[in-house]
């Protein structure tokens, strides 16, 4: 098969541009709207707070809402190589800071790979622990450029929530990792469960234990679980990871984040 040079010659710049990130994690999901922005802003937060200097690429190239959850959107910047700074330790970059606000993005497949190449051959994060990378749901073409360049030693968290569709797009999530041969690092379960506003307290309004039996199936670590919390979406939508607050949420949240350090420490993730 003939390789294209100027292809060849992106992909090495791609490779030494990924070099400097010690670990890189893709979040992805089988469906929509289950909470991977939300888990892939609070784990970089946390993991920011606990020290490790973190980078976000916001890789869903129709519905960048990553500045968003951090009070940025509407923020315009001129050079792809400057990712922008959150704190001293957490950096986020997102193709919103560079399209028109609310301009649909109308392109075809192969377009979008090469926007893909182009942040992770231009996005200069220097020598950072972590890439957190938020993927839109499913296994579409961001998804692929994704995973196909950043490297084959990254590792990728699916997020799920408890309902039975769900987890069968999960599934597919999870043979569709296996197949390109990605890491899993293991699954979250997300929105399990409800806390009361007013007693605080934990009630089961989905069926529980689907995803705990889903991970064992198919041999993943169970991440944890976050419950649904009328707070997280106050949190998103006033640009502060809800990590911060004071939660049941935000306590599972830093047990998973524990987790995924543990995780990786070990090196226990399963293929
Ligand atoms: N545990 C939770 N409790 C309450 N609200 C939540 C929880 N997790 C996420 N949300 C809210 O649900 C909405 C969708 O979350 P989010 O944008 O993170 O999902 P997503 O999987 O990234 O969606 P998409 O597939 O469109 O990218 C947001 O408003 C977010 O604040
Ligand atoms: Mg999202």
């Amino acid at each position: 098969m003939q390789t294209n040079p100027a292809l060849a010659e992106r992909k090495q710049r791609i490779d030494s541009n990924m070099s400097n990130i010690k670990h890189k994690i893709v979040i992805m999901s089988g469906k929509g709207g289950v909470g991977k922005t939300t888990v892939s802003v609070n784990l970089a937060y946390g993991l920011s707070l606990r020290g490790y200097k973190v980078g976000i690429l916001d890789a869903d190239l129709h519905g960048p809402n990553v500045p968003l959850m951090f009070g940025k959107e509407g923020v315009k910047l001129s050079k792809i190589a400057e990712p922008l700074e959150i704190t001293q330790n957490l950096h986020i970059s997102s193709l919103s800071f560079f399209i028109p606000d609310n301009s649909p993005v109308v392109w075809k497949g192969p377009q979008k790979i090469t926007a893909i190449m182009e942040m992770l051959e231009g996005i200069k994060w220097g020598e950072i622990d972590f890439l957190i990378v938020d993927l839109p749901p499913g296994t579409g073409d961001e998804t692929l450029g994704i995973t196909q360049n950043i490297g084959t030693d990254s590792k990728a968290i699916i997020v799920t929530t408890p309902q039975k569709v769900s987890l069968l797009d999960s599934t597919r999530a999870i043979n569709f990792a296996r197949l390109i041969n990605l890491n899993l690092l293991g699954i979250i379960e997300n929105m399990s469960g409800f806390i009361c506003p007013d007693c605080q307290k934990e009630m089961n309004i989905f069926k529980k234990g689907g995803v705990k039996k889903l991970a064992q199936e198919k041999k993943i670590d169970f991440l944890g679980s976050i419950p649904l919390d009328g707070n997280i979406v106050e949190s998103s939508d006033s640009g502060l990871p809800f990590i911060s607050n004071d939660s049941v949420a935000s306590r599972r949240m830093n047990d998973v984040i524990n987790k995924v350090i543990e995780n990786l420490e070990n090196k226990n993730e399963s293929k």
